[in-house]
């Protein structure tokens, strides 16, 4: 009699345990469908490498949180390729309502993107884009317009040089990444264009400021004359300028840095004269994604693809107050 009451005990409590939890945002058993009450988002990130990334992951994060009626799962791939592969089946796997996509290499993605438009999961690919695809693949595209950075921080070498021959030590973000291809290209132009200008030295520091560093550092040991450092993000350049004093090389001074980004702390290195000229470039993508799952949401059309806007800032004319007004 004791053990049937027992079992009877156990059985009514499984039966509310299952049935009455109520939604609370975390799977709590095999039968019940977790976060119902969400709207599911699987972002995979490329990594952590630069304040620039790290200002987009939280971006993503707020954006997309809980309060605001969303469950985000997050990946930090690490910078490789196969790791976001990997995210994405995960998210398949799990069925997620949505796909967010920052991609590292421009290549490599149909199977996939492919697998997941079978199961009919939307992609939103952000920040880098990727090339060369079938676009029914992806739902739409956010993100900068890179060549058009590089074309403007050439511009602004343009004018500051006037034809005065310059060397120029390049230190390129992930090889194949958009963000790297798009200011490689810029300067390549600049290059064809001006025939005083003189790659001395060229290398990818991977978007970090260890390897910036060590790149500068090397640069300097091989005695390479050099006037120009034109770094593909902020961290790069952080790395470069802390090798440059290191050796008694005075930035803006005795040599002229250029970098990408615009995130707040290179502004202070901006104003202070160290980074002569730095081209924003925008992560700040979480409202600009929730935006778009809100008119899918709504049964809408977002648009293909949305280049968003961005500005640059010259040490002669940066001031305190920009600096103090910016989000990241
Ligand atoms: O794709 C954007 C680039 O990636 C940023 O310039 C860089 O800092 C980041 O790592």
């Amino acid at each position: 009699m004791k053990k049937t009451l027992l079992v009877l005990l156990s059985a009514f409590l499984l039966l509310a345990l299952s049935g009455c939890g109520g939604n609370t945002g975390a799977p709590t058993g095999a039968d019940e469908e977790p976060y119902e009450d969400f709207i599911v988002v699987g972002f995979s990130q490329v990594g952590a490498e630069s304040d620039w990334r790290a200002a987009n992951t939280r971006s993503m994060q707020e954006a997309l949180a809980e309060a605001n009626g969303y469950k985000l799962i997050f990946d930090d791939a690490q910078q490789k390729q196969e790791r976001q592969i990997t995210a994405i089946r995960n998210f398949i796997h799990q069925e997620v309502d949505y796909i967010v996509l920052a991609p590292t290499t421009e290549s490599g993605w149909d199977t996939v993107l492919l697998e997941a438009k079978a199961v009919g999961i939307p992609v939103i690919i952000v920040d880098r884009m990727i090339g060369g695809l079938d676009e029914s693949l992806f739902t739409c595209w956010v993100g900068s317009d890179f060549r058009k950075e590089g074309d403007v921080a050439v511009a602004w070498m343009e004018e500051r040089f006037l034809g005065e021959p310059i060397n120029i030590v390049h230190l390129q973000g992930n090889i194949r990444s958009s963000a790297q291809i798009g200011r490689t290209e810029g300067l390549d132009a600049g290059l064809s264009a001006n025939e005083n200008w003189t790659l001395v030295a060229r290398e990818s520091g991977e978007f970090t400021q260890a390897k910036g560093q060590e790149l500068m550092e090397e640069v300097i040991a091989r005695q390479i004359d050099f006037d120009v450092v034109y770094s593909e993000n902020d961290n790069m350049a952080y790395g470069a300028i802390d090798a440059l004093k290191a050796a008694g090389i005075r930035p803006g001074i005795d040599v002229t840095v250029i970098s990408f980004d615009a995130s707040k702390a290179a502004l202070e290195m901006t104003l202070a004269g160290e980074i002569s000229y730095n081209v924003e470039c925008n992560p700040l993508h979480g409202p600009r994604v929730r935006a778009i799952i809100e008119q899918l949401e709504a049964g809408e059309t977002p648009r293909k693809f949305t280049y968003v806007e961005e500005t640059a800032f010259d040490s002669r004319t940066l001031t305190q107050e920009v600096i103090d007004s910016r989000e990241y």
